[in-house]
């Protein structure tokens, strides 16, 4: 067998798997699919294999070039008639003046059934045809649990197939890891390859199938109405990941963490990444909690040969794992973010180096500080009250005290707030000072005379909208022109931060800390400012502001 690679001048093709249910449905989603800038369809036949001159019809009439497969069920599809159909269906899809691109047909039924083999050989494409096609063969092995133990077999069974022009292997990712394998795959390059991992954790797969030179990656034209688990919509392809823009020399970023699912990172970053024509693509990484797979998935990725991957954000529950992997790699962390004992920013620098920081406790110091019309050194002698003691008070406690200003930390718990407080009061400041945190009762709110109100507590969260940290009376009593920052950021507007504008106050909503944080990021990552005013709007625009 010859193992030689072959080149390959064609694009990767965007293509719309559609479940054909009838002529008129399947053209209309054709045509829509070609309205929307894919390259070709996919008609899934399963349920439509025994109307053959619709067949015909469906591969004459498309708008694109169309791909033709009967998937049975015993592979995941829906098909539950014998070879004979399918050998029906497959010479009906070929009977017409125009001919289907391809004809996808399962490796074991391939090797299994000789009439179906010697009819699939009749209508395809390969050195041994008599019969002139332009149809081409895809050998295809679906694993809808795991990845296949015998993964490579069954490559190496499509490789030595003459008629087979495509390989196809897809597989449930068990991690992020499992796009690697397929990115190998299809950077081996001895066959066209479709190589691509299904669920949550395969989307890279789908994605950066075009980075590396796939022959197709496949799309769903609706939210719904995908054939495999995991597929994103053409639209979602299209605009969401940068389609046009990917190309191999794509530096790849992810939000890193556990849920990721809901994130509204990879839409502000990869709309940064567009606005600053930075060849970037940003992607959903859901990684498990534990240490072990955090740092075992990102060292792979790391070390992944053409994968560019140049960055994340890491949110919970990874921010302390990100500090730990980068100490152990020998890479370099910010101080601050490890005094906070939490990391938010992964940034691989062009040697190969790592760098971690946080720029959430940047982000809140910037925008308070705009709030005030100050430098972060007029920050010296200001009275910031925080209220909450968690992880989100922690990094600002630690940002605020740095920077020289008094921090008091106000807890429902008022012992986490005196621990906190002890842990950074006296710190080193910037200015080769010592910081002043203190602890106080949440009932000495009312007198605390701060020029700065920051809420670090989950308190006035959506769904708990009517629910606030501060009681109404405190907040009336406020002084016009004090600031007042609510974390929280759905809804945009707290009912804190309703209560502080009614007294007077300068409100500062949480949504200005996420798009500072996550432009501080870009900026780290790409070297160029990305449009803040047009992310804030983004951001508002998905939170329903
Ligand atoms: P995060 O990482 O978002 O800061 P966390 O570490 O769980 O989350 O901290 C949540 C903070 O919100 C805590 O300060 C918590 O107060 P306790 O330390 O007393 O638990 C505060 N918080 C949560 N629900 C609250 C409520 N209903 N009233 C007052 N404070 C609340």
């Amino acid at each position: 067998m010859s193992l030689g690679r072959y080149t390959t001048a064609a694009m990767t093709r965007l293509t719309v798997a559609i479940m054909v249910r009838s002529l008129k449905q399947a053209l209309s989603a054709a045509a829509q699919a070609a309205e929307r800038g894919a390259d070709l369809v996919e008609f899934r036949i399963d349920e439509f294999a025994s109307d053959l001159p619709a067949i015909t019809a469906l591969v004459d009439q498309s708008p694109l070039p169309s791909i033709i497969t009967i998937r049975p069920t015993w592979e995941g599809g829906h098909y539950t008639g014998d070879d004979a159909g399918r050998i029906a269906a497959f010479e009906a899809a070929c009977a017409g003046p125009r001919k289907p691109a391809y004809l996808d047909v399962e490796l074991l039924a391939y090797q299994r059934s000789q009439p179906l083999r010697q009819a699939v050989d009749r209508l395809v494409d390969h050195p041994g045809q008599v019969n002139p096609t332009d149809t081409g063969l895809i050998l295809s092995n679906h694993d809808f649990t795991t990845r296949p133990v015998d993964l490579y077999q069954r490559v190496e069974a499509m490789l030595a197939a003459p008629a087979c022009r495509v390989m196809k292997v897809a597989w449930r990712a068990r991690s992020l890891r499992d796009n690697v394998e397929a990115f190998q795959l299809i950077d081996q390059r001895h066959k066209p390859t479709i190589a691509l991992c299904m669920g949550e954790e395969g989307l890279p797969s789908r994605v950066l199938a075009r980075k590396f030179g796939g022959l197709l990656t496949y799309v769903a034209l609706e939210e719904g109405a995908g054939t495999a688990p995991g597929q994103p919509t053409v639209g979602q392809m299209k605009s969401l990941y940068r389609w046009d823009a990917l190309n191999a020399d794509t530096r790849v970023y992810g939000v890193i963490g556990h849920p990721v699912g809901h994130s509204m990172s990879p839409a502000f970053h990869n709309a940064g990444f567009d606005a600053a024509g930075f060849n970037g693509i940003y992607l959903p990484l859901p990684i498990p909690p534990e240490y072990e797979h955090f740092k075992a998935t990102v060292a792979t990725w790391l070390d992944a040969k053409g994968l560019h991957f140049r960055g994340a954000s890491v949110t919970i529950p990874h921010k302390q794992n990100l500090l730990r992997f980068v100490q152990e790699r020998g890479g370099e962390v910010e101080p601050l973010s490890l005094r906070i004992g939490a990391a938010n920013t992964l940034v691989v620098r062009d040697d190969g180096s790592l760098f971690a920081c946080n720029t959430d406790y940047a982000a809140a110091l910037d925008s308070v500080c705009d709030a005030l019309h100050i430098t972060r050194d007029g920050l010296r002698g200001q009275r910031i009250a925080v209220l909450g003691a968690g992880g989100a008070a922690r990094a600002i406690v630690a940002g605020f005290a740095h920077y020289g200003a008094t921090v008091v930390i106000y807890n429902r718990t008022h012992d986490k707030a005196i621990e906190l407080a002890k842990e950074f009061n006296n710190a080193p400041t910037v200015t080769g000072g010592t910081a002043r945190v203190v602890a106080a009762p949440m009932e000495k709110l009312c007198d605390s005379c701060c020029q700065v109100y920051i809420n670090c507590t989950s308190v006035g969260m959506h769904p708990k909208i009517d629910q606030s940290p501060v009681p109404p009376e405190v907040a009336k009593g406020w002084a016009p022109g004090t600031v007042v920052f609510d974390t929280v950021y759905t809804p945009i507007e707290t009912r804190l931060l309703r209560e502080a504008k009614a007294a007077g106050c300068v409100t500062v909503p949480g949504i200005e800390m996420f798009v500072r944080q996550g432009a501080d990021q870009s900026r780290r990552w790409t070297g160029m400012t990305p449009p803040i005013e047009a992310l804030r709007k983004l951001v508002a625009s998905r939170l329903g502001g």
